[in-house]
């Protein structure tokens, strides 16, 4: 498959703040890229970087086989970006915000209108066309961001947490749009600090950390490296000492955390009863449990010794 977007070493600091120490990523056409890391870890500045806004201390990126540095505005003109924080003109109507971000591509005239047509309906605002940003919901404003990216075609989108304070009818109509354009054959980086988003869209998956990459690979591949493929969580009232549950055969991990303690292991038929019975026997008496299979949330834990959300 063909490599739209080749990035290797990046790095950038602010200062003596090293925001991205040493990322390193490929995103192919067709193929939506999961970037994912907790507040702070670098995911808005490597994004940054690629999209050619913020300038590297160092490391090479490709975008369909050219440099920043060979081609300016062929490689800016085949990337699109979809900011972090909103950026529309609120006295402008919906249509003339997507005009105005096709027109610093120079794209001629008669194009220009019907490709800003074109996107405004696939983000399904075509009816707000002529509305000012300030009459819209949190919801639309991000899609009409995300269409202003769109509007001069580019072969690779990068989008940083499009769906912050979305309702859940706009986030399944972006996430539809994402689908769109996967078939279409552009290559998506999606940056999150989501897991769920990340399962649910993403090919394959980067986990960043204090600005390095600490796992990349399809959320299979993630998951093998965990030593217990089930969780099992429960929430407890009372206080319980963690190792005694430890000591169970079957059981590969325990996490007390807030009164709710998430137990790792490979067979839940077997290893949950016993888990229950010593809970009754200290004293620990069950609130609310549950179990599912390890997710992206156990392999950052697992990784990092700490939570996505922190
Ligand atoms: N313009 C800047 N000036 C100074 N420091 C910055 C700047 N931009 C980012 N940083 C610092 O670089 C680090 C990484 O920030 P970045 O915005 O890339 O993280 P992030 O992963 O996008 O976080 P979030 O999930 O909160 O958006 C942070 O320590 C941040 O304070
Ligand atoms: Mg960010």
């Amino acid at each position: 498959m063909l490599e739209l977007l080749q990035a290797q070493g990046l790095r950038k600091s602010y200062g003596d703040r090293a925001a991205v120490v040493d990322v390193s990523l490929t995103v192919r056409a067709g193929e939506l890229l999961g970037l994912l890391g907790p507040n702070g870890a670098g995911k808005s500045t490597t994004v940054g970087v690629i999209s050619g806004l913020t300038v590297p201390d160092a490391g090479t990126i490709t975008v369909g086989g050219i440099t920043l540095a060979q081609d300016e505005f062929g490689y800016k003109r085949r990337i699109g970006l979809v900011p972090q924080e909103l950026a529309l003109f609120d006295d402008l109507s919906a249509l003339a915000n997507i005009e105005l971000f096709g027109a610093l591509y120079d794209l001629p005239r008669p194009q220009l209108k019907r490709r800003s047509r074109e996107v405004l309906e696939m983000v399904g605002l075509a009816e707000r066309a002529h509305d000012k940003p300030a009459t819209f919901s949190g919801g639309m404003k991000r899609r009409l961001n995300i269409a202003c990216a769109l509007v001069h075609d580019p072969d690779v989108l990068l989008l940083d947490e499009p769906t912050a304070g979305v309702d859940p009818q706009s986030r399944n109509a972006i996430f539809d749009n994402l689908e769109a354009l996967k078939r279409a054959g552009k290559a998506l980086v999606y940056t999150t600090h989501y897991m769920e988003e990340a399962e649910r869209l993403a090919d394959r998956i980067v986990i960043i950390d204090h600005g390095r990459v600490v796992a990349s690979g399809t959320l299979a591949e993630l998951v093998r490296v965990l030593p217990a493929a089930q969780r099992l969580h429960i929430d407890i009232d009372g206080t319980l000492d963690p190792a005694v549950l430890q000591q169970l055969p079957g059981v590969k991990q325990v996490r007390l955390e807030a009164g709710r303690l998430t137990v790792g292991l490979d067979d839940l038929a077997l290893v949950a009863p016993a888990v229950l019975q010593v809970l009754a026997a200290h004293g620990a008496s069950v609130r609310h449990l549950d179990s599912g299979r390890a997710n992206l949330e156990d392999v950052f834990l697992a990784l990092t010794g700490r939570s996505l959300r922190d």
